[in-house]
C-alpha cells in the first residue's frame, strides 16, 4: 500500500514546469505513483500564490512527485505537512537547522532556502493524485533578497540530485509518519514551525496589518494566531507575514 517515492525517475534538461509534466503524464494515463521528476531548468517554474519561482541553470533542484494519497480529502493538509517536515530532516543531513515557515516555505534563519508547491486533482469528491513541486536552493541563491542556499550557508558544493537522494530515503522511510496519527503530524510540524513565541507583524488581504503570536495550525492546516488574546485563523491567501521580520 505504501508509495515508493522515486518509482520511475524522469530527469529532463528543460522544461516549462515539473508540475505541469506531471500533470501531463497523470492525464495520459500513464503515471505510476511515486514517480519523479527533475528538471535542471524550468522556463515557466510556478511558486505559490501565483508566483514565479527562478531558475538557476543545473545549480539547484527543483523537482515534482506525482503521489496517489491513500488518504482521504478531509485529511488533504497530511502532504503539505509531512513534506516540509522532511525538508527540515533532509537539510539536517547537511548539517543545516531549518525551519517550516507557514504553510511550507523552508527557512533558515530569516531566509527563504526553499519551496513547496502542491497542486491536486480530484476525481468526483475523491482525492485521486497529489504533485508535490519542490524548489531547494543548492549552490545558487536567487537575487532576492531574503533568499539563501545550501552553499551560502555551508560553503560546500553539492549535485542537486544528491540532495533529492536524501530527501527521496527519507520521504520513504518515515511514510508511518505520513499515514499515521493525524494529530501527532500535526504536533510535529507545529514544533518544526518557525517564528513561534514572538510577537509578528501580519498583513491581511484588505491591506490591514495587526500584531499577533503564532500558536500553531488548525486541523485543516489554517495558521493560529492569537491576537490580542484572542486566537484566529487564517487560510494561505488570507495572510501574510511582514518581512524582513524583526
Ligand atoms: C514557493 O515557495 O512558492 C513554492 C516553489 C515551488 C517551486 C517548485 S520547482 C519544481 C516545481 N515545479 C514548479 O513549477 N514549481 C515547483
Amino acid at each position: 500500500m505504501m508509495t515508493k517515492f522515486g518509482s520511475v525517475f524522469i530527469q529532463l534538461a528543460s522544461v516549462d514546469s515539473t508540475n505541469n509534466y506531471a500533470a501531463n503524464l497523470i492525464q495520459q494515463g500513464s503515471c505510476q505513483d511515486g514517480s519523479v521528476i527533475m528538471a535542471d531548468y524550468q522556463t515557466m517554474g510556478r511558486g505559490q500564490l501565483g508566483n514565479s519561482w527562478q531558475s538557476v541553470s543545473a545549480a539547484n533542484l527543483m523537482f515534482s512527485i506525482a503521489f496517489r494519497p491513500k488518504y482521504t480529502l478531509d485529511e488533504q493538509i497530511r502532504l503539505s505537512w509531512y513534506s516540509a517536515l522532511i525538508w527540515q530532516q533532509c537539510l539536517l543531513r547537511f548539517g543545516l537547522k531549518a525551519q517550516i515557515k507557514w504553510p511550507n516555505d523552508i527557512y533558515l534563519g530569516k531566509q527563504k532556502i526553499g519551496g513547496i508547491l502542491i497542486e491536486q486533482q480530484l476525481k468526483g469528491a475523491v482525492l485521486d493524485w497529489c504533485i508535490l513541486g519542490c524548489g531547494i536552493n543548492v549552490n545558487a541563491t536567487p537575487e532576492l533578497a531574503q533568499a539563501t542556499s545550501i552553499f551560502q550557508e555551508t560553503g560546500q558544493k553539492f549535485k542537486p540530485l544528491t540532495v533529492l537522494t536524501e530527501y527521496l530515503d527519507l520521504l520513504n522511510g518515515q511514510q508511518k509518519l505520513l499515514y499515521g496519527d493525524f494529530l501527532q503530524l500535526k504536533g510535529l510540524y507545529e514544533e518544526a514551525m518557525g517564528f513561534r513565541n514572538q510577537l509578528l507583524q501580519f498583513e491581511k488581504k484588505d491591506g490591514t496589518s495587526f500584531s499577533g503570536t503564532i500558536v500553531g495550525v488548525a486541523p485543516q492546516g489554517q495558521l493560529q494566531i492569537a491576537v490580542e488574546g484572542e486566537l484566529q485563523s487564517f487560510a494561505n491567501q488570507e495572510i501574510r507575514f511582514l518581512l524582513p521580520l524583526a
